[in-house]
């Protein structure tokens, strides 16, 4: 694990640190901790956030800590540090944007991984998914060895498909809408698959 320690912009006055992950030009990727629950909670408790995910409603703080953050940390457990969910700050304000993430599924290959994003509603419209996930992609083809990428979200999420088509992802396939999602507005026309090989990236 490539670790490095880094001041935490949003602890003044003691002497935090942080897990560093991948510096951008203007946001600063990061492992979470178990002192996170709190900006997780915060995320997933605005229905616009969760409007593709959940149909709005909000993700219970109980399964937050008990489910989603032991996972998170798991995670890095699991693959080294390299791989996970990541939350990611505004390198001048020191605000929370919201998190990336880059994984493989549960014992599948680490040479194919998942790119996903969530943001605080405040910081959309900033370009943040877009740069956050082509220094994903950067990462993951030059230093993590992976062969491809691929992302997956509902076919009305027009946010989210423009972000994977910016940074040179294509539709490989169509999916059907998983049973605890078929009540969310918009999943009677289904999700869809992008992804990018190595050398497709390469190329882009
Ligand atoms: C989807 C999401 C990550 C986009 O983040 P963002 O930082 O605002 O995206 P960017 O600023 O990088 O925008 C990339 C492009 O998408 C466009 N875009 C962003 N949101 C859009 C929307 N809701 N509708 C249409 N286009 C949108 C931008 O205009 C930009 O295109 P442009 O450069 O041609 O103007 C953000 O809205 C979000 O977190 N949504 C809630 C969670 C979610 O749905 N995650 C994805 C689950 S699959």
């Amino acid at each position: 694990m490539a670790a490095k320690a880094m001041a935490c912009p949003n602890c003044e006055g003691h002497d935090a640190f942080v897990d560093a992950y991948l510096d951008t030009e203007r946001l600063a990727l990061r492992r979470f901790t178990a002192d996170d629950a709190d900006l997780l909670i915060e995320l997933d408790s605005d229905p616009a956030v969760m409007r593709y995910l959940t149909g709005g409603e909000p993700t219970a703080p109980k399964d937050v800590r008990e489910r989603d953050l032991p996972s998170i940390l798991a995670g890095y457990k699991r693959w080294g540090g390299d791989f996970g969910l990541f939350a990611a700050q505004d390198k001048d304000r020191g605000a929370f944007v919201g998190w990336f993430i880059l994984r493989p599924e549960q014992g599948g290959s680490l040479d194919e991984v998942e790119l996903g994003y969530r943001l605080r509603q405040a910081e959309w419209g900033k370009g943040y998914a877009t740069e956050g996930s082509r220094a994903l992609l950067s990462k993951a083809f030059t230093e993590l060895g992976v062969r491809l990428v691929w992302g997956a979200t509902m076919s009305v999420n027009e946010g989210s498909r423009k972000v994977m088509e910016k940074v040179g992802m294509t539709v490989t396939d169509t999916l059907d809408t998983p049973p605890d999602m078929q009540t969310i507005e918009g999943s009677e026309h289904g999700g869809v698959r992008y992804e990018i090989s190595k050398e497709q990236w390469g190329q882009h």
